[in-house]
């Protein structure tokens, strides 16, 4: 479904980090992929004369006449799209594999040898056109992308993207030590190179007016500029990296921080002139309002303050932490010192694509950290609004959407249903996965007022965020366009 679609039913959105807005007998008016305006609390009885308040004929409603009405059952809702802020694509084919690893041995074990295939862009394309029709089909509805370190199969990924409708940003990894031979860049010189080759065949992506602006808000694809981490780069190549930022300042960045204590211990060991890692890549000027950070499991409150200063943002990856036994990331003090976190699925670090996954691993991080602070990352603080304890399940959701489209720099196009944002959403029909049990013994509510509506609606909702799969979303738009979801 495209064009114009007026919406009537319930709609659940993130209206701050602490605030869900539980929308019922609500329409919603989607045009040119964005949203045009809301009606609240409408009656049935009553639709007609809300549509013609805005000049819209219900009567009138076929394709030809410029838009389609759509109403949704009683027990379906639409929420936002969710927003995946760290994943490795060409990681999904090891999904599940290698549990006895943490991540430095993980990455030469498994990680290396796996993205060394990816020089090869017909493997490339089989995997990453799975791949982003998995993630679109999770809910996914933006992502940001590590490639491998081969320019020529990013392009492949940002083709792919593109013809599927994603909204996502896409970095090739700059990489040139501590990996092995086969799998290693060549020079710093053909690591810019390769990095600014890829900038502009992103950018040649998106379709440009006569002044050079692109039509819709922001492309849908977006470069992302990727090294690794500090220590798969040399000095020399982390300058040159700086450099190019310094040139490209709208060019989003992302790399990891701060996720394994081995890895600390060894790149504090390479930069002896820094004093915590965080300022490795201060140093080199990485951090700035559109760097994503992934991880940044062991911050000291120092650490925070800086990225809090510099308006840089966390990618909180639980799932992938849990997994490589890397630890659990002080999420609550982050969000206590006003840091931008979004969720990330780190895969295959984490074995779970998608955001829903991600959300709930935050949850049983939060409350693990609630009962036994020390024994997870040894500070034991309960100050605060969030830090040490559970995690409401508006934040959850926040961070989820809305806090992952300020980290991506993205909140001004997506991430919740204000008016003037691109319409990116999943409109979820409950009750089909095994876990997702709707009281089935009960007779179908009829007559429900709204109050009693929305408190249907509440339970729905939380019901979804912990036990869905994707059997219960039947359609998965971006920018208005159905791009995904179980609904032919
Ligand atoms: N650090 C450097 N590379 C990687 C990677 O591929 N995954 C994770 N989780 N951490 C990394
Ligand atoms: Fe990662």
């Amino acid at each position: 479904m495209s064009g114009n679609t007026l919406f009537y039913g319930s709609f659940v959105h993130s209206v701050s980090l602490t605030e869900l807005d539980y929308l019922v007998d609500t329409l919603v008016y989607v045009s040119n992929g964005a949203i045009a305006w809301i009606e609240k609390d409408v009656d049935e009885s009553q639709l007609q004369e809300a549509a013609l308040r805005h000049g819209l004929n219900l009567e009138d409603s076929t394709a030809s006449s410029g838009f389609t009405f759509m109403q949704l059952d009683d027990s379906d809702f639409i929420c936002p799209g969710l927003i995946d802020t760290h994943t490795h694509a060409p990681q999904y084919p090891n999904l599940g594999l290698g549990q006895e690893y943490e991540l430095l041995d993980w990455l030469q074990q498994l990680t290396f040898p796996r993205e060394a295939k990816f020089t090869d862009s017909d493997y490339a394309h089989k995997v990453y056109d799975e791949v982003v029709k998995r993630n679109l089909n999770a809910g996914t509805t933006t992502c940001s992308y590590y490639a491998s370190q081969h320019a020529s199969s990013a392009k492949v990924l940002a083709d792919v993207v593109l013809r599927r409708g994603q909204r996502a940003l896409v970095g090739k990894c700059n990489m040139n030590r501590n990996c092995p031979d086969y799998y290693c860049e060549a020079s710093v010189e053909s690591s810019i190179q390769d990095t600014q080759d890829l900038i502009s065949y992103i950018r040649s992506l998106s379709p440009s007016t006569s002044n050079g602006k692109t039509e819709s808000k922001r492309p849908l694809v977006q470069p992302v500029i990727t090294p690794r981490f500090a220590l798969s780069c040399t000095s020399e190549l982390m300058r040159s990296l700086g450099d190019l930022m310094k040139s490209e300042p709208d060019v989003h960045i992302q790399t990891h921080l701060s996720e394994n204590r081995t890895e600390i211990k060894e790149t504090l060991r390479s930069f002896p002139e820094c004093s915590s890692y965080t300022e490795v890549y201060e140093r080199h000027g990485m951090l700035r309002d559109n760097t994503i950070l992934a991880h940044c499991v062991w911050l000291t409150d120092e650490e925070m303050d800086v990225i809090r200063r510099t308006d840089a943002g966390i990618s909180h990856c639980p799932t992938s932490n849990f997994n490589l036994m890397s630890g659990g990331a002080r999420v609550g003090a982050m969000l206590d010192k006003g840091l931008k976190v979004g969720l990330g699925s780190d895969c295959s670090g984490g074995f779970a694509l998608g955001v829903l996954p991600q959300l709930r691993n935050a949850s049983m991080l939060s409350k693990m950290l609630a009962v036994q602070p020390e024994s997870i990352n040894g500070q034991s603080q309960r100050t605060g609004q969030f830090t040490n304890k559970p995690l409401p399940i508006p934040t959850l959701f926040y961070l989820a959407t809305v806090g992952g489209a300020a980290l991506c720099k993205m909140a001004d196009t997506i991430g919740n249903f204000l008016p003037g944002k691109e319409f990116d959403a999943l409109h979820v029909t409950p009750g089909r996965s095994p876990n997702f049990f709707l009281d089935v013994g009960e007779s179908p509510p009829t007559g429900l007022d709204r109050n009693q509506k929305r408190i249907r609606l509440k339970e729905t909702f939380e019901r979804f965020l912990f036990v869905s799969d994707d059997r219960d979303i039947a359609s998965v738009f971006v920018q208005g366009k159905k791009v995904g979801g179980t609904r032919e």
